[in-house]
């Protein structure tokens, strides 16, 4: 910013005619950037913090500014801050107004720093809370869930492998699986938070400044772990908000995986799991209807996400070092992702306290599904014969059950036996859903013993 403004444009001493309307409309970014605030203000106390330490202003204008700045803070809470498109971005609003309020020591905060540095230092003390509150947000999904899990543990369900009926799992099982999902996407989060907390103040425009500033002392005040080594790459990259959209996009990934399985257990042919009414609404047309729309929504806002992690790469790959104006760009869809991010992980903290599963339905599906078949020939490779033998008798197994219409568990014995002769009367035992389930004991199986120690490690990790 020039120094001595007395017209409204900042930099209008090398300027001579104004802006038309349409650049300033153009142009302006602060419908969008006021967002910004709280961390502008931030980061420019603690900026005038340091310039008073190393004397580059008086103590004085530090007293001016700290007051100025709590007058500021009061305004936008109540309302009555003026936001002006002509002054283009939340920095220049908030910092006229502080010259309005304090005059010289408003003037001289921008000393020794650009809006360069400035805004990409509110960028990612905002991406840092917002990191927070997705961590936060994703631990209290993660102890809904593992209560969930707790409760169904031991509850039989088919899992599917091309969304056929496969081999029987515990719902508790199934569960887990989401749990390490989105665990995962926690350990991205925080990664994520390592590499942005770094300060770039300091860089200025671009090249760094002549004043004696001391960039560890500002890093220290706002809570960065170390400063960005070069100013160059301080002010120009946005690596650290695309990789924010990244772990955003994986999520959403995860919620929308999730979200098919809710919509389609919640099909009355399915009936797996019934969704508390609160998170269900019905049709205006359709008095019976019951729809889970907040599964759906969540698989729809997924594409936001993805669509924003690609604006951000595309927004960043043709430009050279260092600042360009392409940067203001980054403030919508990083906006969006963290709204997208929290409100789904919000309501689906709240909505998995509304599952419950229902068993019946779950078990009249793994009896058509012949899922205990694996077990069958596993029972007959322990009697002697190949894997592969034992593959095809059971296959043949299968299709003659089929035609009786019958269940595996219900086939007579004579028919077992015509099929392969080693099958004696204990074959009843592995074909029940529980012996199959019971007989993968390991860790990371489905045992109902190994599911209670899983959620017991989760619950330790949490
Ligand atoms: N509103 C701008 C942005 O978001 C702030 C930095 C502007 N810097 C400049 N030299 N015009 O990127």
């Amino acid at each position: 910013m020039n120094e001595g403004d007395s017209t409204p444009y900042t930099w209008s001493g090398r300027f001579s005619e104004p802006m038309s309307d349409t650049v300033e409309r153009y142009t302006q970014s602060v419908d969008v950037d006021k967002r910004l605030w709280r961390q502008d203000i931030l980061g420019s106390l603690a900026h005038a913090r340091m310039l008073a330490r190393q004397g580059i202003i008086s103590a004085k204008d530090l007293q001016d500014i700290q007051q100025g700045m709590s007058q500021i803070v009061s305004e936008i809470e109540s309302g009555s801050f003026n936001w002006s498109p002509a002054l283009e971005d939340v920095h220049l609003n908030i910092e006229k107004r502080l010259t309005e309020l304090v005059g010289d020591a408003g003037k001289r905060l921008h000393t020794g720093r650009s809006r360069n540095d400035q805004v990409t230092t509110d960028i990612r003390l905002y991406l840092r809370e917002a990191i927070d509150d997705i961590l936060a947000r994703l631990k209290r999904f993660h102890i809904r869930l593992l209560d969930l899990a707790e409760r169904e543990a031991s509850t039989p369900m088919p899992g599917f492998t091309h969304m056929q009926p496969a081999q029987p799992v515990t719902f508790g099982h199934h569960l887990l699986a989401w749990f390490e999902m989105t665990r995962r996407d926690a350990e991205r989060f925080a990664d994520v938070k390592k590499r942005l907390n770094r300060l770039p103040l300091g860089a200025a425009a671009l090249a760094g400044t002549t004043y004696p500033i001391d960039r560890d002392f500002v890093a220290g005040e706002l809570g960065f772990d170390s400063i960005c080594a070069n100013s160059l790459d301080a002010v120009s990259d946005r690596d650290f908000a695309i990789e924010f959209c990244a772990a955003g996009a994986l999520m959403m990934m995860h919620f929308s995986r999730m979200s098919e399985e809710l919509v389609l257990w919640m099909n009355p042919r399915f009936g797996f799991v019934k969704i508390a009414d609160r998170f269900c609404t019905g049709s205006s047309i359709m008095p019976q209807k019951k729809n889970p729309d907040i599964p759906e929504l969540a698989r729809g806002k997924t594409g936001r996400v993805y669509g924003h992690l690609i604006a951000l790469l595309v927004l960043m790959k043709g430009q050279p070092l260092a600042y360009n104006r392409d940067n203001q760009e980054d403030k919508e869809p990083l906006f969006d992702s963290v709204d997208t991010l929290l409100d789904t992980l919000h309501v689906f903290g709240e909505m998995i306290a509304g599952v419950t599963a229902c068993p019946e339905n779950m078990r009249n599906a793994l009896h058509q599904g012949f899922t205990t078949a694996t077990d069958l020939a596993d029972y007959l490779v322990r009697k002697g014969m190949p894997f592969r033998d034992a593959h095809e008798a059971v296959g043949k197994t299968v299709r003659r059950a089929e035609e009786l219409g019958v269940a595996l568990p219900e086939l007579p014995f004579e028919e077992f036996r015509k099929f392969s002769p080693l099958v004696e009367k204990d074959v009843f035992e592995i074909l029940t859903i529980e012996g199959s389930l019971a007989s993968r004991s390991h860790p990371g199986g489905t045992a109902p013993e190994q599911v209670r120690s899983a959620i017991f490690r989760a619950r330790e990790l949490l």
